[in-house]
């Protein structure tokens, strides 16, 4: 039977007679004779299940996948024979160093072995009978505002270009997936605790809008993922690990250790494409320089907007008086060097060690070292 782009299928005959015969029994069967790889597959670890990397295989597997998709341009899962007729989805991304990370599918079996529930695993009625402070409570809120507008665009970004892949990088597809799935639950996690501080929400903060709206607006996968995955989720990373330290009671440091497991995950994803990059397409190191120079510059003005710095400063010290605030500021520049301190081991480990020496951010990482050096506060 001729597919075409535009069919009225009630005024085909074809397709009208075909139906009617197959409601009688006439079966045409031609799908039986698909010319697929017959395999065979089975679980290598039986108690771990029967994993992604189990199905790498022959043409279903993602090992033997070309650079360039040109074949299947369709909603065809990888393997499946591709008659003529199907729809060209006009995929934007079709290659495979664009989007390909190691361990892809660890990650996505990860995250769907590792999901939790908002609404049930935070101890909601412990922190209902603990009051705290009033600048205490200000500040928290105003930080989970910021953490807020942070998860939403984590969660915008990926199902943006989501639809935008190849059908044949499934396994990145998937992993994105879960990223959306966890990223919305991060949204909903803060937003449920900002508001039972009693305080609700507190200020937008137009500086950390300005640098997410970069993320959002990246023109490439590629250029993305540097963005959000590796810089911007990666200072996440930091920022989740010290709120859990600063975090005014157990129940938040729990709050804060669930959110870290997904977010390690995103930047672990981040980590291992540009290590693909690095590896197979050394080439690329020029422009990935330009990238990194853009996306460090927003993320860091972003990152250090008044709407995040101060309230992290009172909840530091756990307080608004003069030794509180001293106290607070710190913790806030150790944390601040940490972050960067950890961004750059991440790009050594990618075999990006040369930034160190031509970044701007480095530069603002020594400065903010030696000025703790000076105040006698040792870091590490
Ligand atoms: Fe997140
Ligand atoms: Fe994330």
């Amino acid at each position: 039977m001729a597919y075409l782009s535009t069919i009225d299928f009630f005024e085909d005959q074809n397709f009208l007679d075909r139906w009617r015969r197959t409601l009688k029994g006439d079966l045409d069967l031609s799908w039986m004779h698909a010319q697929t790889e017959k395999v065979s597959v089975a679980p290598e670890n039986p108690r771990r299940g029967l994993t992604l990397r189990d199905l790498d295989t022959g043409s279903y597997g993602f090992t033997e996948l070309p650079e360039f998709q040109r074949q299947n341009r369709s909603f065809a899962p990888r393997g499946a024979e591709l008659p003529d007729g199907l729809p060209d989805l006009q995929a934007e991304v079709n290659q495979k160093g664009e989007v390909w990370a190691y361990n892809t599918e660890g990650y996505y079996e990860e995250a769907m072995t590792r999901q939790w529930n908002a609404t049930l695993d935070v101890p909601w009625a412990d922190l209902a009978k603990q009051e705290l402070p009033d600048d205490i409570s200000r500040a928290y809120a105003q930080l989970l505002t910021f953490l807020t507008e942070v998860e939403m665009i984590a969660t915008d970004v990926p199902a943006k270009w989501m639809g935008r892949l190849n059908n044949n990088f499934m396994e990145v597809k998937n992993f994105m997936a879960t990223q959306i799935m966890d990223e919305a639950r991060h949204a909903e996690v803060f937003r449920k605790r900002a508001l039972t501080t009693g305080y609700g929400l507190m200020k937008a903060s137009p500086p950390n809008e300005i640098s997410l709206k970069q993320i959002r607006d990246a023109d490439s996968f590629a250029e993305m993922s540097l963005s959000l995955h590796l810089i911007g989720e990666g200072f996440v990373l930091t920022l989740f690990r010290f709120s859990e330290y600063i975090a005014p009671t157990e129940a938040d440091k729990k709050m804060f250790r669930l959110v870290m497991q997904d977010e390690a995950r995103h930047v672990g994803y981040g980590v291992q494409h540009l290590k693909w990059v690095m590896r197979h397409f050394p080439e690329k190191r020029e422009v990935i320089h330009k990238h990194l120079d853009e996306a460090e510059n927003m993320i860091f003005s972003g990152g250090n907007g008044l709407e995040v710095t101060e309230p992290f400063i009172i909840l530091a010290g756990k307080g608004l008086k003069k030794e509180n605030i001293e106290q607070g500021c710190k913790i806030t520049a150790l944390f601040q060097l940490k972050q960067m301190e950890e961004y750059f081991e991440r790009l050594d480990k990618c075999g990006l060690g040369e930034r160190r020496k031509i970044s701007k951010l480095h530069n603002a990482m020594e400065l903010t070292r030696a000025s703790l050096q000076e105040a006698g506060v040792r870091a590490g």
